[in-house]
């Protein structure tokens, strides 16, 4: 878990010397020739040209040239360990998926924490969602849990994702701002999509500017499936819960920790491992059934929506400790390739809208990333469980699968037939009842976008709630256009009446009209 001491790295007993011996190994190209001379190209004559049969010369700039890879398009900057998680209980009467099938159970975890707005080189503390995605290598396959650190969203569908983050990123005219949510073009969209309301109060609260990322909370967000041997299911919500605590920083703290440091959150988790001090999360469960799930009266499968924990208390069924830095930034946190997709047999989706998009748009994203569609053989991807199917050749092939068939049904044998298919024993899609004719029509059930938002605004402590008003203030006075302002507080009326004057006043402008505030834009069905 240990780096070398800054020390060690002057190496060669002192001795600055740059040819290979010692501990130096000899220099080579990327295809293993010895370099003769790393400081000078091959030139004709004392004074002449460079020479193109300076193959040496040429592969290092060919390469150096080829050295960036697009950053995600949204979570750019982010930062990653490798840990361990261990299961407290055995979860079997609830899901057939191995990480839980007994006390003491191990499976190694891959974690990116990221903000989402922000580009690679952004600063580390800007007001924003963070990311928390964990990578489980389970034994039937890779678990990919894409949660942030704020238990809601923005959006209902996904078909909004593009315009909720062209929103937030630079706007195209200017290329500014960037990783802030001090935007025009961002308050005009959540001031026009009221289902925005109560994911842009966590957004405003303390909980937007985390201490650490060893102190933050994660969310799985949506509503998902447990399912257990004999094919019954659950809902289920994921929990992180950092054993260190939940802690922020003010916004005052914010501001000049970005100025002297827009690292602080990768160096903070760097120091902390590499000095030991593992950092620890329990995994929690909120579990129900479809009848309990009937009688909220919101939906389970609206993720602006969390599930009330007074209702559905957590149960902590895990430990996961980060307990191993990278060796590489860029093979492991850059390259690696989360994907809501990746579940394990046990654990399945729901119809939320929003989870449906998402398990179509990672693959994708991965692919333009990345580049290759083998890039779920790079180590940090790769699965620590065999892997046998007829997939074959692509860019970037490194699997040498033996066997003369890459087809199914075959009548080889032995080696040469390659692997059939596991029945039951594979990844079975919960059998959820679908019925209806096809629509757009939103379901009345996803229609009030305020109550959840109050809950939270009014659980809040004084101090906080102060906060979560000189957040909108300071953000919203970024706005130059005053309709927007004026929209985002009208919208803020039907959260809290002290919240919008508190914020009004803040900006110094008359409270506006209630009827200023923007209707839902989708439509939804009719109230039964
Ligand atoms: C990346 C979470 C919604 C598309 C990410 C990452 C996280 C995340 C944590 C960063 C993964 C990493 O560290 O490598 C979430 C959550 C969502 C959400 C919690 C809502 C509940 C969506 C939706 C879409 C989407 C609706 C598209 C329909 C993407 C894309 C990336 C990404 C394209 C970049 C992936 C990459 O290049 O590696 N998301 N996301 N996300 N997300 Fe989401």
């Amino acid at each position: 878990a240990t780096k070398d001491a800054p020390q060690d790295h002057i190496g060669n007993g002192g001795e600055l010397h740059q040819v290979a011996g010692g501990d130096s190994p000899v220099l080579t190209t990327a295809h293993g020739a010895p370099v003769q001379d790393d400081n000078n190209s091959l030139r004709a004559g004392d004074r002449g040209p460079t020479l193109l049969e300076d193959h040496a010369f040429r592969e290092k700039i060919f390469h150096f040239d080829h050295e960036r890879i697009p950053e995600r398009v949204v979570h750019a900057r982010g930062y990653g360990a490798h840990g361990v998680f261990e299961c407290h209980e055995s979860l079997s009467d609830l899901t057939r998926a191995s990480v839980f099938a007994e006390a003491g159970k191990q499976t190694e975890t891959f974690v990116r924490f990221s903000t989402v707005a922000g580009n690679l080189g952004s600063f580390d503390l800007a007001r924003d969602v963070r990311g928390f995605a964990t990578k489980f290598y389970t034994d039937e396959g890779n678990w990919d849990l894409v949660g942030n650190n704020i238990p809601v969203f923005f959006i209902q569908d996904a078909v909004k994702f593009p315009d909720l983050v062209h929103s937030v990123k630079e706007e195209p005219d200017r290329g500014f701002p960037q990783a802030q949510s001090a935007h025009d073009t961002f308050w005009d969209f959540a001031s026009l999509m009221p289902e925005s309301t109560h994911m842009t109060l966590w957004q405003m609260s303390d909980r937007a500017i985390p201490r650490s990322f060893r102190m933050m909370e994660g969310f799985g967000v949506h509503t998902f499936r447990f399912v257990n041997a004999a094919g019954e299911g659950t809902f289920v919500k994921f929990h992180w819960k950092p054993v260190l605590g939940m802690q922020s920083v003010v916004w005052n703290e914010a501001v000049k920790i970005n100025g002297a440091d827009p690292d602080f959150h990768r160096r903070d988790l760097f120091d902390a491992i590499t000095a030991g001090d593992f950092p620890q999360w329990e995994l929690g469960v909120q579990v129900f059934d479809d009848a309990f799930a009937d009688a909220f009266d919101f939906d389970v499968l609206d993720a602006t929506k969390i599930v009330p924990e007074e209702l559905v208390p957590v149960r902590t069924v895990g430990t996961m400790t980060l307990n191993r830095v990278v060796d590489n930034v860029f093979a492991e946190i850059e390259q690696v390739a989360f994907m809501t997709q990746n579940v394990p047999p046990g654990i399945d989706f729901t119809n939320d809208p929003l989870l449906q998009g998402r398990n179509f748009s990672y693959l994708d994203t991965q692919l333009k990333r990345l580049g290759s569609t083998n890039f779920s053989q790079l180590p940090v991807n790769a699965p620590r469980c065999p892997v046998a199917h007829f997939q074959r050749d692509g860019h970037m092939q490194t699997s040498t699968q033996p066997g003369r068939a890459a087809y199914e049904p075959n009548s080889f044998t032995g080696s040469d037939r390659g692997p059939r298919e596991a029945g039951p024993d594979g990844h079975v899609p919960f059998p959820e009842q679908v019925e209806g004719p096809t629509r757009r029509i939103r379901a009345a059930s996803f229609r009030d976008h305020y109550s959840q938002a109050r809950q939270f605004f009014l659980s809040q402590t004084d101090v906080e709630q102060g906060h979560i008003v000189a957040a909108y203030v300071f953000e919203l006075g970024k706005c130059e256009i005053p309709a927007i302002r004026a929209r985002m507080v009208a919208n803020l009326r039907n959260v809290d009446e002290s919240l919008a004057a508190r914020v009004a006043d803040g900006l110094g402008m008359p409270l506006p009209a209630a009827s200023e505030a923007a209707a839902p834009l989708v439509e939804t069905e009719p109230s039964p």
